[in-house]
């Protein structure tokens, strides 16, 4: 009998979104001889009904484009906006799948749509996922697609500012994306040769940051590029999150102190938004040297996937169409050397790929006298 399949990507965009698409549509019909629907704009299109047939000429020539042609959204089957009220549509989420008589329900996405997938597992539904992030912070994959583009976008700005910030003789601090993890700016800084990197898996000093630039001025160096993640922090803002967090965890479930927390954690998150503005000021008052900050945002996350990113993701959505082939349903299919396995997803969600404070990646920034703020 026919098998019928509904594919969907949440969250943030990313590139090689459509390429994966293609991988897991291509080999469905092509292979399986699967019928594929897409599902318009994430879990809200889910709970909508806003399908579009995935057929050969739909998948065909979209290797190459950005973005996503299903289109996509930040909503969640638990806490979803109807007309400004926040409401749990998971059963009419499960009502849909089965309308379609559907044997399987594809998510593309980055951490949130592990745990909401997971959500639905517990429903009963035949979920698989395939990991998406420019941030590269999906637990148990090695790698996400997204990542090797946005780290190629974001490594040709550093590469350009330095012109800029050599013939002003200015600090250049630029914004990358990467709220909880500093693959990004990590490896972009390294890869264009940035003098301080600040990410928020290593709380900085402020004094620690001037002092390196001043110290590259010293040496005769009139120019400094500082690449942070949108998420590092100094030490003191790290404290205070912790220590929110800690009690948030201890905290009741659904209880009025854990709201209470939630929304002080917002709150920070909220004010923290243009700490990179702040640190440029605080820069140039403690060095006196002329400084300008360059914020990346969403150019990081736009445009053609490299090839890398396009090869990843044929992998994994290829693969894909074997798992759903084989009836190995609530899973992840993460990327594991030059092959792929099924991870549970009880074992993915709610983690996080931070980077390890022992990575190769930080000795290898600190060995050639890159300033990481501690
Ligand atoms: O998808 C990941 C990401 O790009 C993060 O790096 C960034 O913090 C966030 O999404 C931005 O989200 P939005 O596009 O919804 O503002």
């Amino acid at each position: 009998m026919t098998k019928h399949i509904g594919i969907l990507t949440s969250g943030g965009d990313c590139p090689g979104l459509n390429a994966a698409i293609r991988g897991v549509a291509k080999a469905c019909a092509g292979i399986y001889d699967m019928e594929v629907i897409g599902f318009r704009d994430g879990f809200k299109g889910l709970m909508q009904d806003r399908t579009v047939k995935l057929d050969a000429s739909l998948v065909s020539g979209i290797l190459t484009d950005g973005g996503t042609i299903l289109g996509t959204s930040r909503e969640k089957p638990h806490k979803m906006n109807i007309g400004g009220k926040i409401c749990d549509m998971t059963d009419a989420i499960v009502d849909v799948y089965h309308k379609h008589h559907l044997d399987a329900l594809v998510c593309l996405g980055g951490g949130g749509t592990q745990k909401n997938s997971l959500r639905l597992k517990q429903k009963g539904l035949n979920v698989i996922t395939l990991p998406k992030t420019i941030d590269n912070d999906v637990f148990g994959t090695d790698i996400t697609f997204g990542f090797d583009t946005a780290l190629g976008i974001a490594t040709e700005a550093v590469d350009r500012l330095h012109s800029t910030a050599t013939s002003h003789h200015r600090v250049i601090v630029v914004e990358l994306m990467g709220h909880r993890a500093g693959w990004l700016a990590l490896g972009a800084g390294i890869a264009g040769g940035a003098d301080v990197i600040l990410i928020p898996e290593i709380p900085y000093k402020v004094e620690v940051v001037a002092k390196a630039i001043l110290s590259r001025a010293k040496r005769g160096k009139r120019f400094s590029i500082v690449a942070v993640a949108e998420g590092a922090m100094d030490i003191k803002q790290a404290k205070q999150i912790k220590k929110l967090t800690d009690q948030k965890e201890k905290a009741k479930k659904k209880s009025q102190e854990r709201t209470e927390i939630s929304e002080e954690l917002a709150q920070f998150h909220k004010e923290h938004l243009d700490h990179t503005v702040n640190l440029t000021r605080q820069l140039e008052q403690m060095t006196r040297i002329e400084s300008r900050l360059t914020i990346l945002g969403h150019l990081q996350r736009g445009g053609t996937p490299s090839a890398a990113d396009r090869v990843l993701a044929t992998r994994l959505g290829t693969a894909c169409a074997d798992f759903i082939e084989a009836g190995t349903f609530g899973c992840m299919v993460a990327a594991r050397g030059s092959g792929v396995v099924a991870l549970p997803l009880e074992e993915v969600a709610g983690q996080k790929n931070l980077v390890p404070l022992d990575h190769t990646w930080i000795k290898a920034a600190r060995s050639v006298g890159t300033c990481l703020g501690d």
